[in-house]
C-alpha cells in the first residue's frame, strides 16, 4: 500500500473516508460530500485516478483530500486503512463501496478471485466498521452506508458469492443499527439496482451485454447517491433507489419477474 501522510488536523470538523472512490458510485459519493464541505479520505487501488479526483475536489469545493491507495482484498491493506481510521480525531460519514461483479459458478469460478471478493465486500466493510464506530461513539455522530445491492435483498440467483457478500451487508447494517439505535449513528444498507458505472466493464463481467437490461432500469451513480444520503439522513437503514427497482422487488417473487431475470442472467453467464 502506499499513502500520502494522513493528517489528524483537518481545518473542518467534517470528514468521511470512502472506499472505491476512483470511480462509479463512490466517486459520486466524493464529489456529493466533497460540495457538503466534507474533508475527503480517499480509498481504492488506481491511484492515478484517485489523485486526480483528489486534486479536482479539493480545488473545487475548498476541501482537504487525502489519497490512500490499498488493495481491499488484502487483509494487511485493510489492516492499514484501520489504522489510519483509529489515528483520526472524528470521523463522520464512512462509505463502505468498493465492489466488484463475478459471472462463474461457485464450483468451477476462480477461487482466488471469489475469496477476494470475500474480503472487498465483507471483510473490509467490517473491519474499517469497527474501527470507525467507536470514534463515532465518542462523539455521538456519525453514519456508515455500507453499498450493498438489489441482489442481495432479491434474487437468490447469480453469482453465488456476489449475492451472499451484498446480503451479508444488509443484515450487518440492520443489526449493527439495532445495537446503535439509542446513538446519533446511522446505519444504512444501499442496494442500488443497475447503475451506470465502471462495474460492467470489467473482465470477470465482458460477457455482459447491458443491451439486455431495459434503458429505464438503468440509473446514474450521481442519482443513486444523492438518493442515498438523503434517505440515510432519514435514518432509512435498508434502501433501494428508484421507483422501478422499488416495483421490481415487490414484484420479484412473481414467477414472470424471476423468469426475466434468470433469462438475463443466462444470457450473461460466462460459461466457466
Ligand atoms: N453498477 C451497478 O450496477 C451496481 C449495482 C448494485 C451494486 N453495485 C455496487 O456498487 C459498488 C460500487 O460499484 P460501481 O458500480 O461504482 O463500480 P465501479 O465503477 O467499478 O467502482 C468500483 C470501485 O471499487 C474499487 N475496488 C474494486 N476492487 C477493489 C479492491 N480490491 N480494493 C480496493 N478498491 C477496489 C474500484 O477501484 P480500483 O479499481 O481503483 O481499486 C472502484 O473505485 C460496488 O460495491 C458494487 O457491488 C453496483
Amino acid at each position: 500500500m502506499s499513502q500520502k501522510t494522513i493528517r489528524n488536523d483537518f481545518v473542518s470538523e467534517k470528514t468521511a473516508l470512502i472506499t472505491g472512490a476512483s470511480s462509479g458510485i463512490g466517486k459520486s459519493f466524493a464529489e456529493i460530500l466533497a460540495k457538503e464541505g466534507y474533508n475527503l479520505i480517499l480509498v481504492a487501488r488506481r491511484k492515478h485516478k484517485l489523485d486526480a479526483l483528489a486534486e479536482t475536489l479539493a480545488d473545487q469545493f475548498s476541501v482537504e483530500t487525502k489519497v490512500i491507495v490499498a488493495d481491499l482484498s488484502i487483509i494487511e491493506q485493510i489492516t492499514n486503512v484501520v489504522e489510519i481510521i483509529k489515528s483520526l480525531d472524528h470521523i463522520n460519514v464512512l462509505v463502505n463501496n468498493a465492489g466488484f461483479g463475478l459471472s462463474s459458478s461457485f464450483a468451477k469460478g476462480d477461487y482466488e478471485r471469489q475469496l477476494a471478493m470475500v474480503n472487498v465486500h465483507v471483510v473490509a466493510s467490517y473491519m474499517l466498521s469497527r474501527a470507525a464506530v467507536p470514534i463515532m461513539l465518542r462523539k455521538n455522530e456519525g453514519l456508515i452506508i455500507n453499498v450493498s445491492s438489489m441482489s442481495g435483498l432479491m434474487i437468490k440467483f447469480g453469482d453465488v458469492t456476489y449475492t451472499t457478500t451484498k446480503a451479508f451487508l444488509i443484515t450487518f447494517s440492520e443489526s449493527l443499527q439495532e445495537e446503535l439505535r439509542n446513538t446519533n449513528i446511522n446505519i444504512h444498507a444501499l442496494c442500488p439496482g443497475m447503475t451506470y458505472s465502471e462495474f460492467h466493464d470489467t473482465k470477470e463481467l465482458e460477457e455482459f451485454d447491458k443491451s439486455t437490461v431495459p434503458k429505464r432500469l438503468w440509473m446514474s451513480s450521481a442519482e443513486v447517491v444523492k438518493k442515498s444520503l438523503k434517505a440515510a439522513r432519514k435514518g432509512k437503514v435498508v434502501y433501494v433507489p428508484g421507483f422501478l427497482n422499488h416495483l421490481s422487488l415487490f414484484l420479484s417473487n412473481m414467477f414472470i419477474v424471476r423468469r426475466l431475470s434468470q433469462w438475463i442472467i443466462s444470457r450473461n453467464e460466462k460459461k466457466t
